[in-house]
């Protein structure tokens, strides 16, 4: 896992002097601009700071990464090396991932002996379009170096190669999936103070994600010790904290624990992918347009009843995730304690209130899926 990680509150100041004398370029979640960050961020990156891009919520989506790569590329291309800084939740940095690969082609006009100038490709943001959807191979490019600052505890994009980009350009709009060795960030710094801005709903979906991505690395065919101890520690961590931060917005313990929850849980799945629940989550986002941590957890009742029984390194692990929460009886079936805990969160995980009536079909088809497929009893 190349990816540089600092962790901690505060440690998002260490980013300045970092930067150097370098240029940068920042791809922002919107609120970044009411909180005060833009101002404060353009204060201290002063003349290093070639464009701030606002980027508003919504999904991560082919025709928006095509849209801000025309903000983005000009500014990238004019002057080598300038950082691509993300500042957001998970859609601001799977977009910025997508936005640090600049095609390009090499400029004849320019003298071999100083060097081959290479512009961006004039088909631009086609060729990456192409990459994504596999038909075309990956074109030559330009990689920006690509910093991520996460302001929510959930999605590990920060510490994965890939991204999730929905194609809305096709019909029925598809799931498309970035997922190549160079998707890895250059570092990444992971401070929990960032995300006492987040709402409620945020907090508890991001949070929902994170323990989907915990629980998906533990009952996977991928799974390996180190990947298990991490999944276990952030499962632990967000059953605890969530319903704390929930409560206790402005609680720092809480905060901090689930950025590390969170990170953990990056690190763990990106070691072993997701599973059944992420499989099917991605429909009843795109058809229910429901939160990408709900549309997980809602699936994770299903997924613990299948996988317990089927390994028993997964139904040890299941039983530590468990060790130390109080909702439901403890002598209670660990998926009843699930459930009871997703419950007190108010994560209504009934598929058909969320507008599913197939769930049984949906659930032997994505079985079979490549990411069902790393499912343990799949
Ligand atoms: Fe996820």
């Amino acid at each position: 896992m190349p990816v540089d990680v600092r962790f901690g509150a505060g440690c998002v100041s260490e980013l300045n002097e970092r930067l150097g004398d370098r240029s940068a370029v920042v791809m922002a979640f919107e609120p970044a601009t009411a909180l005060g960050w833009r101002a404060q961020w353009t204060r201290d990156l002063g003349e290093r700071l070639r464009a701030w891009v606002e980027v508003p919520d919504g999904l991560s989506s082919m025709a928006r990464c095509r849209e801000f790569a025309e903000q983005v590329w000009p500014v990238l291309e004019a002057e080598s090396g300038t950082v691509l800084i993300a500042l957001g939740g998970g859609t601001t940095l799977d977009i910025a991932k997508v936005l640090r690969c600049r095609p390009v082609e090499a400029d004849p006009r320019i003298d071999q002996l100083s060097g081959v100038q290479r512009r961006t490709h004039p088909a631009g943001f086609d060729r990456v379009a192409d990459a994504l959807r596999g038909t075309a191979p990956w074109p030559a490019l330009d990689l920006a170096p690509l910093w991520m600052v996460p302001t929510t505890a959930g999605t590990g994009s920060e510490v994965t190669r890939w991204a999730t980009v929905w194609d809305t350009d096709v019909e029925p709009a598809q799931k498309r999936s970035f997922d190549e060795a160079f998707g890895f960030a250059q570092c990444a710094f992971v401070d929990p103070a960032l995300t006492h801005s987040c709402p409620a709903a945020v907090t508890r979906d991001t949070g929902l994600d994170a323990l989907s991505h915990a629980l998906e690395a533990i009952w996977n065919r991928h799974a390996n010790p180190f990947s298990d101890v991490l999944a276990v520690s952030a499962a632990r961590k967000v059953l605890t904290w969530l319903p704390v931060a929930l409560r206790e917005p402005a609680n720092v313990e809480a905060r901090s624990a689930l950025s590390l929850a969170s990170l953990e849980a990056g690190l763990a799945f990106s070691q072993t992918r997701t599973a059944l629940a992420h499989a099917l989550s991605y429909a009843v986002t795109l058809e229910q347009g429901v939160p990408h941590g709900l549309a997980c957890a809602m699936w994770l009742p299903t997924a613990w009843q299948l996988a317990q029984g089927c390994d028993e390194r997964v139904d040890r692990l299941l039983e530590q995730v468990l060790a130390d929460l109080d909702s439901g009886a403890v002598s209670s079936p660990g998926v009843a304690r699930l459930q009871a805990w997703l419950a007190s969160v108010g994560a209504a995980c009934d598929p058909a209130s969320h507008g599913v009536h197939d769930a049984e079909q949906r659930v032997k088809a994505a079985l079979g899926s490549a990411r069902g497929r790393n499912f343990i009893a799949a």
